[in-house]
């Protein structure tokens, strides 16, 4: 796409026609999705496709990639923070069915709390559509270099790099979290279907190698060339490296 905002527009009009489909079956819509800069364009279209084109989501359930740990919910830096203030208050979908990772379950019971995750993806009828951005370690979700394509949702060390590109939100790197609660790249593997967003110049170098280069735990989005249906949504500046 010649821009972001184009592409977020095309994007969101792409699952108003998904929950439009999976409603006519009398199915529920079930999307993954991301936080962070990339997709917020996309969400103020779906709020907009809401409220001015009457989208109802009262038969969407959703499941978030990732929050950090630990992180109270009402935390400025808090992803369920994030999806209400960008999505999730501003449309009509029900409460219970939203799902995102709870950076405050105690650390032991963290294991059972993923594979209660898992379970709940399962029992949805799994994801139909997972919208994912990418960080600039290859990262999709918190899957930083070393997960591996059969990972699962579980608790992981971020990256120094990530940590970094997360500064400026904690003012200071130091206050970053050391650790994030992540679905593994083996059950994003699992959505039906995946819309990979990316914009600006930052993100053409992991984008060339996500698409280009050789498939690696090192660049673990790179996992999504064994995807069936895979679309990398691109401004041009993210595509710029792309032969
Ligand atoms: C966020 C997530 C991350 C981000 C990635 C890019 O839920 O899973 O993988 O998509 O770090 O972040 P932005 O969009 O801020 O460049």
């Amino acid at each position: 796409y010649a821009d972001s905002e184009q592409a977020s527009v095309a994007v969101a009009r792409q699952i108003a026609q998904l929950i439009a489909q999976r409603a006519a079956e009398q199915r529920p819509c079930v999307l993954g999705l991301a936080t962070g800069s990339t997709p917020t364009r996309l969400y103020e279209e779906l709020v907009r496709l809401h409220r001015e084109e009457g989208v109802s989501f009262r038969h969407v359930v959703t499941f978030n990639l990732d929050e950090y740990f630990p992180m109270p919910p009402d935390s400025l830096q808090s992803y369920v923070r994030f999806m209400h203030e960008y999505l999730f208050d501003h449309l009509d979908i029900p409460a219970g069915q939203i799902h995102i990772p709870d950076g405050t379950v105690p650390q032991e019971q963290v294991a059972e709390f993923c594979r209660r995750y898992e379970e709940q993806i399962r029992e949805a009828g799994g994801i139909d559509l997972q919208i994912l951005g990418i960080g600039r370690t290859g990262h999709i979700g918190f899957n930083e270099p070393g997960s591996g394509a059969n990972s699962r949702t579980r608790l992981i060390t971020l990256d120094h790099i990530t940590r970094t590109d997360a500064a400026s939100d904690f003012y200071g790197e130091e206050n970053v979290p050391r650790r994030a609660i992540t679905m593994g790249v083996g059950t994003i593997l699992e959505a039906r279907q995946v819309a990979l967003l990316a914009w600006g110049e930052g993100k053409a170098a992991v984008v060339k190698r996500m698409v280009e280069g050789e498939m690696t735990d090192s660049v673990p989005a790179t996992y999504l060339q064994k995807h069936p249906n895979v679309q990398v949504v691109l401004d041009e500046a993210a595509g710029a490296e792309l032969t």
